[in-house]
């Protein structure tokens, strides 16, 4: 068989051609797609859902997208995310994935260079990605480019059919209701609230990082509202828990869920946190039995809820296994210097 040569090439959603978009989402969500791969128990994403998801990246973000064409075939593409955001100007998120049937062929090597070039241009210096445990190929490359462990992480899953409903409402009949109250914001947050939520949404600062060089995130209106407009375009729904201070009228802390329409059986469980001075009177588990009460009446199709937690933050796990989330799979947060990919790629040419 002749051997087809590779060209690697910039993509963008609005100037490619409709073949060319096919040919991307076939990469991505085909039978033996990037992300099919990952994500073996879950349906593809549709066409429409995939372009739509392009399309609507927050403004805060600029996404850039490489693909490695064989003729009219992806087999393969990087993606690089910077953040315009005020703090961490030294991060760049970056995503390498090949075709399983055309690895270790020197692809995976040649998306690299668009990255570190874009990161470089930016003025980014620190690479991060994950690696999916089920994909050990991911480890190696990293491995092989010299990446760091920055935080090895997990996703938990839990069945509903496991919750413990008796647990559940014992941990709403305990919930500390002569100092808190408990309320929802459905959909997006009341806009005499945004300012307080950027100031609660900080406490996310406090979960563990492990070892990855990267700083406390600041949330800001803008970006908010961004994060908003993107998750209606996206048709997710977001159903927020929060808890007030009644005495100080502070927000002590807050849970929330993602309901992807494309994705109806699964339910994702974003932020939980509590502001550290408000620890130790249940107000965690206040927040998660009252909002995992509120998921079949909402959404009778959800089978399963899934989130992502670091294997080192020893309270929010403690929470979640007493709810009956298990291990669904492992994830590892790689980080590299630009430079040390350069030299890499220096090596290697
Ligand atoms: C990671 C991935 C993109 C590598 O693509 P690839 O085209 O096979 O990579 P290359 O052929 O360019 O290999 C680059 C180097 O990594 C090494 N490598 C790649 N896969 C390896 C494996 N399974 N075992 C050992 N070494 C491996 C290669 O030998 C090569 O080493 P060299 O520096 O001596 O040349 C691919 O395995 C993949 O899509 N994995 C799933 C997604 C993922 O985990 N991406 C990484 C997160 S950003």
């Amino acid at each position: 068989m002749v051997k087809r040569s590779t060209t690697i090439r910039a993509f963008d959603v609005k100037t490619a051609t409709p073949e060319e978009l096919r040919a991307v989402y076939a990469l991505v969500w085909g039978p033996r797609g990037l992300r099919t791969e990952e994500w073996p128990d879950d349906p593809p994403r549709s066409y429409d859902t995939w372009l739509n998801s392009l399309r609507t990246v927050p403004p805060f973000v600029a996404l850039r997208i490489w693909v490695a064409w064989q003729g009219a075939d992806a087999v393969g593409r990087s993606t690089l995310e910077i953040y315009d955001t005020p703090d961490n100007r030294h991060l760049a998120n970056a995503d390498v994935g090949v075709l399983a049937s055309h690895r270790r062929q020197g692809i995976g090597k040649r998306l690299l260079v668009p990255i570190a070039q874009g990161a470089e241009t930016a003025g980014r210096t620190l690479l991060v990605g994950g690696t999916d445990s089920a994909i050990p190929a991911g480890e190696a490359f990293m491995e092989r480019l010299g990446s760091r462990r920055g935080m090895v992480s997990r996703t938990n899953q839990l069945s509903l059919v496991d919750l413990d409903s008796a647990l559940m409402r014992a941990w709403c009949e305990q919930g500390p209701r002569k100092e808190f109250d408990l309320d929802w914001w459905d959909g997006a947050y009341p806009e005499a609230e945004v300012d307080a939520i950027c100031v609660l949404r900080a406490v996310m600062n406090t979960a563990p990082r492990d070892d990855l060089e990267v700083e406390d995130q600041v949330w800001t209106p803008e970006m908010i509202h961004q994060q908003q407009e993107s998750l209606l375009q996206r048709e997710v729904d977001r159903r927020t828990l929060f808890v007030r201070h009644r005495a100080s009228g502070e927000l002590a802390g807050y849970t929330e869920v993602f309901y992807d329409r494309a994705l109806p059986h699964v339910l994702q469980q974003g932020d939980t946190g509590v502001l550290p001075k408000y620890r130790g009177h249940g107000l965690g588990k206040w927040l998660k039995g009252t909002m995992v009460e509120r998921v079949p009446r909402e959404w009778p199709d959800v089978r399963f809820i899934r989130t992502g937690n670091a294997n080192s933050n020893a309270p929010m796990l403690k929470i979640n296994h007493a709810m009956g989330f298990r291990p669904y799979k492992d994830w590892t947060i790689w980080q590299v210097e630009v430079s040390k990919v350069k030299e890499y790629l220096r090596r290697h040419e």
